[in-house]
């Protein structure tokens, strides 16, 4: 699912590119974040270094309605959903035992699904990608608001399975990630410094946020479209990863079948795919998928209710309060996370 093959981008559309891309650079509102430059693109905090990917994907991809798509905000369980996605998927075609002591031994979950802005399109000023011969269903990620996906993804009839994690776990999450970056080893964690990252996570700064923005937008299209649209949350995978599995399984059209289920296929997915077995493999102890980031700082804990170890009462109140705002007026409200107030989560 992550090879294609790829064509040489015109002189036109390099041109058209670029020069997209110098206008935008200069008259967009900028913020520097973890030591990383992020420009506001259409309402989002896209960090600049992708933001020519970006405008590719939107100007040039082609939706198929048989497309699948994750979306997430950054550390709400993009890693865990990839490898279950993947293995629903492949289940039939490829051996459980096969993914999990070849595939998942040698491949990083985002190497097997590829991000449109982080991986695809990040070398069209020499190449197009040619993604209209990979086999059916094409499996692809991305963290781009709802809004700001091409409209070749929203017009056609595509699926989406959408993830998010309460904004407590997100930033603390978000947090260790940052710090784990060679770029920021100088940096010195302090709660000052935290306190200042949780205000601006509140304010919208964070990749690809605002958080309540970017929750919103696909909670709105999949009360208008839910049958293109599956919403998890990442605190009910962990709680429920059975249900979960096989809504998941449905949504992909390729449900379990009763012999599936005798034998304890949706338990063996889980076991696959959990925390646990992918932070053993090799691949994700050494390699490396994406530029900077190596495969390891994508499995830290893999906890619900970590924010406990690190949030102060007040940081954990801010954070909560992402809550109240516009999200509970469209009548959004967490499943599987209750308000540090109301004791815990379960
Ligand atoms: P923590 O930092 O809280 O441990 P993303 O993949 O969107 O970047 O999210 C990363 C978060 O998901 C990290 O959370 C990571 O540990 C957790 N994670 C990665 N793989 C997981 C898995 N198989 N099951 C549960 N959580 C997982």
């Amino acid at each position: 699912m992550s090879s294609s093959k790829t064509r040489k981008s015109t002189d036109v559309e390099q041109l058209e590119l670029e020069a997209k891309f110098k206008e935008l650079e200069l008259t967009l509102p900028k913020q520097l974040w973890f030591g990383f430059s992020f420009h506001n693109y259409q309402g989002f905090w896209c960090p600049t270094f992708i933001l020519k990917n970006v405008i590719a994907f939107q100007t040039h991809f082609e939706a198929q309605d048989t497309d699948i798509i994750l979306a997430s905000l950054p550390k709400t369980g993009t890693t865990w959903l990839k490898s279950l996605l993947y293995t629903i998927l492949n289940r039939k075609s490829t051996s459980l035992h096969t993914i999990s002591q070849q595939v998942f031994q040698t491949k990083n979950p985002h190497e097997l699904v590829t991000s449109f802005e982080f991986n695809i399109y990040k070398n069209f000023n020499e190449t197009q990608p040619d993604l209209s011969d990979l086999p059916s269903p094409r499996l692809f990620s991305t963290h781009i608001p709802f809004l700001s996906l091409p409209d070749s993804i929203k017009s056609s009839k595509s699926r989406i399975v959408y993830v998010c994690r309460n904004p407590l776990d997100t930033f603390v999450s978000t947090w260790h990630f940052n710090l784990s970056f060679d770029t920021n080893k100088d940096m010195k964690s302090s709660t000052e410094m935290m306190e200042e990252y949780v205000d601006k996570f509140c304010t919208g700064l964070l990749r690809f946020g605002p958080y309540d923005s970017h929750l919103l937008e696909y909670w709105k299209e999949y009360l208008q479209n839910p049958d293109r649209i599956l919403f998890l949350e990442y605190e009910g995978l962990k709680k429920e990863p059975k249900a979960h599995l096989r809504k998941l399984a449905d949504f992909l059209s390729c449900p379990f079948s009763e012999e599936e289920e005798n034998e304890n296929v949706v338990e063996e997915i889980i076991k696959i795919c959990s925390f646990q077995s992918l932070k053993e493999k090799d691949v994700n102890k050494n390699g490396k998928a994406v530029p900077i980031v190596e495969n390891k700082h994508f499995f830290r804990k893999g906890e619900v209710g970590d924010w406990n170890n690190d949030l102060t009462a007040s940081m954990a109140k801010k954070l909560d309060q992402l809550l109240q705002g516009k999200l509970k007026e469209a009548g959004f409200s967490f499943t599987y996370y209750q308000p540090p107030e109301f004791g815990g989560y379960y």
